[in-house]
């Protein structure tokens, strides 16, 4: 029997896997077994260091001859970011939605004007849970059967779609995991955002209309999905997209009243697209605006914990509350990483010691002497 199941797992590595692992799908949660058989066929990539700030922090002029709007080919992936998907129709990333963390830090920090230590959390908590470690690059999206062979189940390809970690329920214009398509635009939901401009934003999109309607994508969700979930990550990027829109979004010419126009939110959300001569922000920005929709209706993190209905606040997750801005990044690395990760060895354990490091370096001097080690300290 022992002598059986040797000869077994030998045979099994000696097999070679009948599709080659995509070298920017995530090994995120595969079993030791898989991960001896995927590490070996790829190749370790040292990872590149993170941008530093913009040295020229203007209003700029973004949607320029240098960088057209071309619409996705069958064999680039998109995803469920809107700000993404734009940077890279335009070529701001690589059109093929494949990207390392230093480029989608340059990339959001030249496109939009994204605060220096903002972008780097974003991108090494994205990169750490959804990305590729070992060959340091990120999927900005589900790979689809065009975009390559499957790798073999229950791998997660979905990449920045992965549920539960990033993406998560209640989005403005992309519908719940449960429903099935957690990723595409959705029109009907786009139409609900269309008529909350029309109700509270005088047909754009201001404060207000994100306020109201960050409220009604909640309670919707509560009412009609019985695995609605709202917890950290969850409960800060759920907040935090709804601001991106007048941030980011907004041309950066535009400094008083900031409202993003009906059409200009269509061709972001739905298309990916720049307005025509747009300009970025001219300043720095990550978050700003935010305690205005969390506190224009108050909830706090939690989940439907017994079908639909039964919202029940989780009081060990974070919430949004200065005070524990800290524990959003503690329980980061020792819930959602660690549990993906819980035995790394060799080159994977490696680079999870480097992009936590450098995940760390993004709120080290908003939480000092609080880096977490949950795989030991690094020699
Ligand atoms: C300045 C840069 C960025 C902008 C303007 C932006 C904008 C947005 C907006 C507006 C949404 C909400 C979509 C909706 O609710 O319909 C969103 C969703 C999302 N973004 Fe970004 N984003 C940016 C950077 C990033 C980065 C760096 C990552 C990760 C590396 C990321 C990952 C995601 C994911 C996974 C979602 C889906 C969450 C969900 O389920 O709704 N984004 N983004
Ligand atoms: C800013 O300028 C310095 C010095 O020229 C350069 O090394 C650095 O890469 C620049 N930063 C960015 C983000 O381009
Ligand atoms: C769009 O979202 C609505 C509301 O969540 C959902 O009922 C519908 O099935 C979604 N449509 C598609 C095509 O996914
Ligand atoms: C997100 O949607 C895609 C496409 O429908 C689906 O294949 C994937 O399983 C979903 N993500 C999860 C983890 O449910
Ligand atoms: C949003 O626009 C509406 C309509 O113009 C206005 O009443 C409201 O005060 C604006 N909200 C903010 C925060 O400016
Ligand atoms: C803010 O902008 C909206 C849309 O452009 C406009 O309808 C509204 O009157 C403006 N409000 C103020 C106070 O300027």
């Amino acid at each position: 029997m022992v002598n059986f199941v040797r000869l077994c797992s030998f045979a099994l590595v000696l097999v070679p896997t009948a599709t080659a692992f995509p070298a920017y799908s995530s090994l995120a949660g595969l079993a030791r077994e898989e991960l001896d058989k995927i590490l070996p066929t790829l190749e370790f990539k040292q990872p590149a260091p993170p941008p530093g700030p913009l040295n020229d922090t203007g209003v700029k002029l973004i949607n320029d001859a240098a960088h057209p709007w071309k619409a996705p080919g069958p064999n680039d992936i998109r995803g469920p970011c809107p700000g993404l998907n734009t940077l890279a129709n335009h070529g701001y990333l690589p059109r093929n939605g494949i990207a390392s963390p230093a480029q989608i830090i340059a990339a959001i920090q030249e496109g939009f004007n994204m605060e220096n230590s903002f972008a780097r959390f974003v991108t090494y908590a994205g990169h750490l849970v959804d990305g590729n470690l070992v060959t340091d690059l990120l999927s900005i999206g589900q790979a689809t059967k065009e975009t390559g062979p499957a790798p073999p189940a229950p791998a997660l390809v979905a990449g920045l779609d992965t549920h539960a970690v990033f993406e998560g329920d209640a989005s403005m214009t992309r519908a719940d995991t449960f429903w099935g398509d957690n990723h595409s635009f959705n029109q009907t939901l786009f139409n609900e955002l269309s008529s909350f401009m029309d109700k509270f934003g005088n047909g754009g999109y201001n404060l207000t209309v994100a306020s109201e309607f960050r409220w009604q994508r909640i309670q919707d969700s509560i009412s009609t999905n019985p695995t609605f979930g709202l917890i950290m990550p969850r409960f800060f990027t759920v907040y935090a997209e709804t601001v991106f829109v007048i941030n980011f979004f907004v041309d950066g010419r535009m400094t008083m009243n900031r409202t993003l126009s009906k059409d200009d939110a269509l061709g972001f959300f739905q298309r990916g697209q720049f307005p025509d001569d747009w300009h970025r922000s001219g300043v720095p920005s990550s978050t700003e605006g935010i305690d205005t929709v969390a506190n224009a209706h108050h909830i706090r993190p939690g989940s439907n914990t017994n079908g639909v209905n039964t919202y029940t606040p989780d009081p060990t997750s974070a919430d949004l509350s200065p005070e524990q801005f800290c524990l959003i990044y503690v329980n980061f690395v020792n819930r959602n990483v660690k549990s993906l990760y819980p035995n790394p060895t060799g080159p994977l354990l490696e680079a999870l010691n480097i992009n936590l490091q450098r995940f760390y370096d993004s709120v080290a001097d908003k939480c000092p002497g609080q880096q977490q080690f949950p795989y030991g300290k690094p020699q």
